[in-house]
């Protein structure tokens, strides 16, 4: 479809109308998100050299992409909150006003799309029609972005009609800012502008998002970070619910009882890969719901439900093998966007930590050229991804579409840690589990910048390059969902830490699948089950309360584990001390109040 007729809801057709007079596109094109649509869009990028068709055998309709060496990864630099006053987006965003920002960008996005063609793509985020779900329209001038939109969302007639008349929409504006000359023609080169002209930009008040000069990943498919986290953050703290940075998973115990965890973790701290966990121990079974971002809305009972808006999987490719991502791995294996990654002589993909050595024969890396073992670089950008529809993967949850969401019995919050997080503890309470949340962090090791080594980048809710206004009114916002129903209808919640290593560097805990048995206790003491002891940071697996059955791990490693150092929680105290400074009198009473308790706990 190429014209409005798709729908009667004026404001939209006139939002368009006024985008295209200011972007001056060539044509203005409506998806209908159907299969063909697809296809055309894909045959359009293969034409142009943009797209490599890979090997119809070994992955039926998949295609590569690389993208410019400039443009690889999300920009938080060049990514704003712009709210009418600056201690509303608050001390972790950077902030510009909105009018300077607008005056800015309008500069930039007249005339932007000369010679291209705007695409207007209606899209859900969560299943279309859900009470949980949310509607965007994103105008983009990229058919990478189309067909990325069409796996990563829900696109069509279909959201236009729930749309209806009046219905409410996000509206998200993004363009790659390479307007093109006259019989000018990208050919197979990315298109983007230069870093200082990229903008990522987020109107709380209003609603809006505009996007201008990336074409990757969360910076052009709006409907993800800027979406369902900057926006959906601000819209659910008006309407009393959850949008958060967390993957969704049920697990099944041997006798067939099921319960749902929703789990935040920093960028890079493997929750895709925990999303498609699965369980070493005998008869337990992980099924995925989400393995990004999750909405929560309080359900008629009382319980938090939470949907997945998200409809496909956007991973980091490299790490993704069969050891530590099966279910991943097998999602892949067709109708897969991958960006960034080498390409085999076969025309397969390969990447670094695929699980076996680069094939013989030539190897094309993410820049386009040949690549060989010795030359001292990856052949696969650290930040390539692929994007893969959620339904492929084999793991994934019978309900992960049910429209009223799966009831959350638990949250996890986690980080890298090397040192003072035990592998895993409970919080007393609500509040003292908001607390947890809000100091989670990783700490910088030698692979980053070494003269903070040691040093927590702390990460509260791994929300900090996602929430859309101040973080101290989110931890406040966290208190009062505490408040809004019964404490024994409420998510449990616990610190998890995979990352202990020994003094001499090596890791204590084997991760991956062996993280089952941690989730086992999860779900006992979620059924007010499993064994726990009381200390000074929160209840804490009993010795024999995790399943070590088969697990080679030694009784002392155990131990190391599971145990808390005073000495090193008091240095936290410190850091959690510096760290809540920043947000001044917006920082939650409550929370102040579980650090003193904690502290007393310690002394
Ligand atoms: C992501 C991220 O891409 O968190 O999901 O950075
Ligand atoms: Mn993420």
């Amino acid at each position: 479809m190429n014209d409005s007729s798709m729908t009667k809801n004026k404001k939209l057709v006139q939002w368009v109308d006024d985008m295209a007079k200011m972007c001056k596109p060539e044509k203005i094109y409506w998806c209908d998100g159907s299969r063909n649509e697809y296809d055309s869009m894909i045959r359009i990028m293969v034409d142009s050299g943009l797209a490599t068709p890979l090997n119809r055998e070994k992955r039926p309709n998949c295609f590569l992409f690389r993208s410019d060496p400039s443009d690889v990864a999300r920009v938080e630099d060049r990514t704003y909150i712009a709210s009418k006053s600056r201690d509303e987006a608050g001390p972790t965003n950077n902030w510009i006003d909105p009018d300077e920002l607008k005056k800015t960008m309008k500069g930039l996005y007249d005339g932007c799309m000369k010679g291209r063609t705007m695409y207007v793509i209606p899209f859900s985020m969560g299943p279309v029609g859900s009470p949980i779900a949310r509607i965007g329209i994103e105008i983009t001038d990229s058919p990478y972005v189309v067909v990325n939109m069409h796996i990563m969302t829900r696109v069509g007639q279909k959201v236009l009609d729930v749309l209806g008349e009046d219905g409410v929409f996000i509206p998200c504006l993004h363009s790659v800012g390479k307007p093109l000359a006259e019989g000018e023609s990208d050919g197979s080169k990315w298109p983007c502008a230069p870093i200082e002209r990229k903008y990522i930009s987020h109107f709380p008040e209003e609603k809006t998002i505009w996007s201008y000069g990336s074409g990757y990943g969360g910076n052009a498919l709006l409907g993800k970070k800027c979406f369902a986290l900057r926006i959906a953050s601000v819209m659910a703290r008006e309407q009393g619910w959850l949008a958060e940075h967390m993957l969704i998973l049920g697990i099944t115990n041997p006798e067939g009882e099921k319960r749902y965890v929703a789990a935040a973790f920093p960028s890079a701290c493997g929750k895709t890969n925990l999303a498609m966990l699965i369980p070493t121990i005998p008869g337990w079974k992980v099924e995925t719901v989400g393995d990004d971002i999750a909405w929560m809305k309080f359900g008629a009972d009382g319980r938090l439900y939470a949907i997945n808006p998200e409809a496909g999987f956007f991973g980091v490719a490299p790490g993704t093998s069969e050891d530590s991502n099966y279910n991943a791995m097998k999602a892949i294996e067709k109708n897969t966007i991958f960006t960034n990654v080498a390409l085999t002589e076969d025309n397969d993909v390969w990447w670094e930590g695929i699980g076996y050595d680069a094939p013989a024969g030539r190897i094309i890396d993410w820049t386009g050229n040949v690549w060989t073992k010795d030359s001292g670089k990856v052949a696969a950008h650290a930040n390539s991804r692929f994007t893969a529809p959620a339904r492929q993967c084999p793991a994934i949850d019978p309900d992960w579409e049910n429209p009223k969401g799966v009831p959350i019995s638990a949250f996890l919050f986690g980080g890298r840690r090397p040192s003072t997080v035990p592998l895993v503890h409970q919080s007393f309470n609500w509040n003292h589990g908001v607390f947890l949340g809000s100091i989670v962090g990783s700490e910088i090791t030698a692979a980053a910048i070494s003269a903070n080594i040691g040093q927590v980048r702390r990460d509260p809710f791994a929300m900090l390059p996602f929430c859309g206004y101040n973080m101290g009114d989110y931890f406040q916002h966290w208190i009062n969902i505490g408040t809004k129903t019964s404490a024994d209808k409420l998510p449990k919640i616990f610190y998890v830490n995979w990352f202990r290593k020994t003094a001499d560097g090596k890791w204590l805990w084997p991760g991956y699948g062996e993280n089952s048995r941690v989730l086992k206790w999860v779900f006992e003491r979620s059924a007010g089950k499993g064994k726990a002891s009381e200390t000074a940071i929160g209840f804490m697996p009993t010795e024999d309360a995790i399943d070590t059955t088969g697990l080679s791990v030694s009784a002392a490693d155990m131990k190391e584990l599971l145990s808390v150092n005073k000495e090193e929680w008091k240095k936290e105290i410190e850091g959690i001390r510096e760290h809540y400074k920043k947000f001044g009198d917006r920082l939650p009473a409550e929370l102040k109040k579980e650090l003193n308790a904690l502290e007393k706990r310690l002394s």
